[in-house]
């Protein structure tokens, strides 16, 4: 490996969701022995990091994102032996652990929560947002919940409300509260010092609202929560000076890491949440929602380069377990071509690229048929306007086998029907497949470092079939090029040698035509000094 490797900005970073990667003792749900199981795939695709979706006990309102113990490991995803094992296993193949802090708010089974709501007295009742009502026992301002209706909850026994963003089972915490501040920190420094490499911040910017508890603006829009202007309920300035606070502690363990998720802020203001004495990086929401068009990518990526703090890194990604796959925005039916072309766009663009699992081999959502058979409660809710996020949070393919090799047990989200054609063991075996795809340009991309922490520039040809670039770094210069298209565009090879890496020796003319779909990867041969002749 190079050096100055620096495994978050030049390495790949792979999201997995527990619930559905592998399942050691088949109760259907996905555990971290399970996850340990498939190191070695994981360490071949190529990646650095794995990212974990929340493992802390959890009540399951949210699928871990309701939070009941901050410092433990929820007993259906293993113990906290099974943890150091795969933190030790994982760092013995030089792949990281990312883990998944929801800080915003807890579970209402947390401890914290139970007390605070014992009485106004109670030490805790300070560590949540408690108000009292308006007269005629009215919620205390106008604010909503993302989930659906009112935010603030109301608790009779206590003529109070509390507030949460999320389900009313998703208590936010008042990050005001000195207590609460150190309680979290501590979370940072646990997990830290046991060896854990860095975080991902789920919803960081909500941690403080309006001390005032302004009612937000009116704006036009569908649902409750889109009518209003969310300047109150989130980002309030306040949170520059924690990150701070946070990245001093990150900082004493070297070559730790933060990426946030922001809520309800644009490419800007996530932006400005990045740099040397804030976050590592945060996600790029932007990027993920375009429409398949290369010239949509390329503005997105570019403006959010140009958003950066110049201490900043940027991260792109275009799948998570919050949205439907990319693969199944963009692809026709079974069709990977179009997955080949984002995943080759990801890893090759200037960005840590965030691979979400069963990306590398183009899973699909799976449908949502019924109501009834909905997990995530937001899809009861808005159900059939909207669905929830069980389509893209279903099974791995391993195999085919019983349940895609994911579990003997029943799983707790069923797996997609093309498993027996789309899974792990058929890709692997097959030289076309997506998944060997993948694991050819992350070589590439491991090989160069023009590709993970070069320089950026576009080539703007045919914007509407092509997205190229080039990458530079030190003495090395790479180009690379992605047909969005079906079509066979034509693209100028700027002047001097190149060589493919896609297809090494093949020759390079200089007027390239490109089948469909298809992605090339060159790079500039040296040319040997010139002799002069008088000096012989
Ligand atoms: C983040 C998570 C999402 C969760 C929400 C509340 O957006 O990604 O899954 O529901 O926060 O914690
Ligand atoms: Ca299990």
């Amino acid at each position: 490996m190079n050096k100055d490797y620096l495994w978050w900005r030049d390495g790949i970073t792979y999201q997995i969701y527990p619930r559905s990667y592998a399942d050691s003792n088949n109760d259907g749900i996905g555990d971290l022995p399970g996850i340990i199981s498939k190191l070695d795939y994981i360490q071949d695709l190529g990646v650095d990091a794995i990212w974990l979706s929340p493992i802390f006990p959890s009540p399951d309102v949210d699928f871990g994102y309701d939070v009941a113990d901050y410092t433990a490991i929820d007993p259906k995803f293993g113990t906290m032996a099974d943890f150091d094992r795969l933190l030790a296993e994982a760092h013995h193949r030089d792949i990281h652990i990312i883990l998944d802090l929801v800080l915003n708010h807890t579970s209402d089974q947390h401890p914290w929560f139970i007390q605070s709501q014992k009485s106004i007295d109670n030490p805790y009742h300070d560590w949540y947002l408690w108000a009292n009502p308006k007269p005629h026992g009215d919620p205390p301002n106008n604010w909503q919940a993302i989930f659906g209706g009112s935010a603030w909850e109301y608790a009779p026994h206590l003529d109070q409300y509390y507030y949460h963003m999320f389900y009313k089972e998703q208590p936010d915490l008042n990050w005001r509260n000195p207590e609460v501040r150190q309680a979290m920190l501590d979370v940072f420094s646990y997990w830290l010092d046991k060896g854990v490499d860095g975080f991902r911040l789920d919803v960081f910017n909500m941690y403080f609202k309006d001390k005032a508890l302004r009612d937000n603006p009116p704006k036009l829009g569908l649902r409750g929560f889109d009518r209003q202007k969310h300047i109150y309920d989130n980002s309030q300035s306040e949170m520059f000076p924690l990150l701070q606070e946070i990245r001093d502690i990150l900082d004493q363990y070297p070559q730790s890491y933060t990426v946030g998720e922001t809520f309800l802020a644009d490419p800007a203001q996530t932006a400005a949440y990045c740099g040397e004495d804030k976050l590592h990086a945060a996600f790029n929401f932007d990027f993920a929602d375009n429409r398949w068009h290369p010239k949509r990518f390329l503005d997105s990526a570019t403006s959010w380069y140009q958003a950066l703090p110049e201490d900043a890194w940027p991260n792109n990604f275009l799948s998570n377990h919050d949205c439907p796959r990319a693969a199944t925005r963009y692809c026709f039916g079974e069709d990977d071509r179009r997955a080949k072309i984002a995943i080759a766009m990801l890893l090759t663009l200037k960005g840590t690229p965030f691979l979400y699992y069963g990306e590398e081999i183009g899973l699909r959502d799976i449908p949502i048929r019924r109501k009834a058979d909905i997990m995530d409660p937001i899809g009861k809710t808005f159900w059939p306007l909207y669905k929830g996020r069980d389509g893209c949070r279903a099974p791995m393919q391993w195999r085919d086998e019983v349940n895609a090799g994911f579990s003997q047990g029943e799983p707790w989200l069923p797996v997609h029907e093309n498993f027996p054609q789309r899974n792990v063991d058929q890709q692997a075996s097959d030289p076309e497949s997506l998944l060997n795809f993948v694991k050819k340009i992350i070589r590439i991309r491991r090989a160069e470092p023009a590709l993970q922490r070069g320089d950026f520039t576009p080539l703007i040809q045919d914007p509407r079939r092509l997205l190229a670039f080039q990458r530079t770094y030190q003495d090395d210069q790479l180009i690379v090029i992605l047909n969005f298209s079906s079509f066979n565009p034509e693209f100028q090879i700027p002047l001097g040698k190149w060589e493919s890496l896609i297809e090494p020796g093949k020759p390079i003319p200089s007027t390239l035509s490109l089948k469909p779909y298809e992605v090339e990867i060159l790079k500039k041969q040296h040319e040997p000094y010139p002799i002069e002749k008088d000096k012989r």
